[in-house]
């Protein structure tokens, strides 16, 4: 399986912290955020790893992270020139899939989880964690232990459990990510795309048991860098 970080985007909800840099790059307790997700696909035991990004700060990502040498894994890089999704930016890693199965990350995602994707072969998985706010987020609609659908910010949520920014799939992705049309918003939306997996019956779930946050808020950084700090020191 290869990895790929999705570190694209515009990151406007951190106003001034990204005028002149790239969210990725912001520090999230001791290291730059994309060290976190870059760790747990590393973690998980993948060694290629592509990391998508924006034109503007590409090099930065490659002068950081270089060819992934000292990682023990192989770094490459794909340039997104505009924001157009999640699921637009996963389809500029086709030719580094080249057929395998991806375990895609959004790059402002903390995981404290280990993962285990060796018993993944095809179809696409989904992370839930039971969250007290799940209406700010993609909520799983469970029905007899099947993911039946995922609604985006539900006012009334059917569940606690938010879908988190992990997401594995088979090589059909990127053959389903060509049929997806723009959202009234303009962007391949990841929500469409693991929807036609559900569609298909195709979609697994598994609960997470560790924290998890995305860092994309004041509040959510502030908490990803609280979250990280307790991690690193149970480690010592
Ligand atoms: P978002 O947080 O939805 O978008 P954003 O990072 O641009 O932030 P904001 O809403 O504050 O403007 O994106 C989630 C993750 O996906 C983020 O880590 C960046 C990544 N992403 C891309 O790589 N390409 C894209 O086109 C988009 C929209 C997001």
């Amino acid at each position: 399986m290869k990895g790929i970080i999705l570190a694209g985007g515009l990151g406007t909800r951190l106003g001034e912290l990204t005028k002149v840099t790239n969210k990725h790059l912001l520090p999230v307790y001791s290291k730059p955020m994309i060290y976190h997700p870059l760790e747990t696909l590393i973690d998980a035991g993948i060694k290629e790893i592509r990391v998508v990004s924006g034109p503007e700060h590409t090099g930065d990502f490659l002068e950081l992270l270089g060819s992934g040498e000292r990682f023990n894994a192989g770094i490459t890089y794909s340039i997104q020139e505009k924001p157009l999704g999640i699921a637009h930016a996963i389809s500029l890693a086709e030719d580094f899939a080249n057929g395998e199965a991806i375990a895609a990350i959004l790059g402002d995602n903390i995981f404290e989880d280990r993962f285990n994707f060796d018993d993944f072969y095809d179809g696409a998985k989904v992370f839930l964690k039971e969250v007290p706010d799940a209406n700010r987020f993609g909520v799983a609609e469970i029905s007899n232990g099947r993911l039946a659908g995922i609604e985006e910010k539900p006012k009334n949520p059917k569940t606690n459990y938010a879908v988190t920014g992990l997401y594995l799939y088979d090589h059909t992705v990127f053959y389903r990510i060509k049929n997806l049309k723009p959202s009234a918003r303009g962007e391949l939306e990841v929500s469409e795309l693991n929807s036609s997996y559900i569609k298909d019956e195709k979609m697994q779930y598994e609960i997470l048991k560790g924290f998890w946050t995305d860092a994309g808020t004041f509040d959510s950084l502030l908490r990803a860098n609280i979250l990280a700090s307790q991690k690193e020191k149970q480690k010592k």
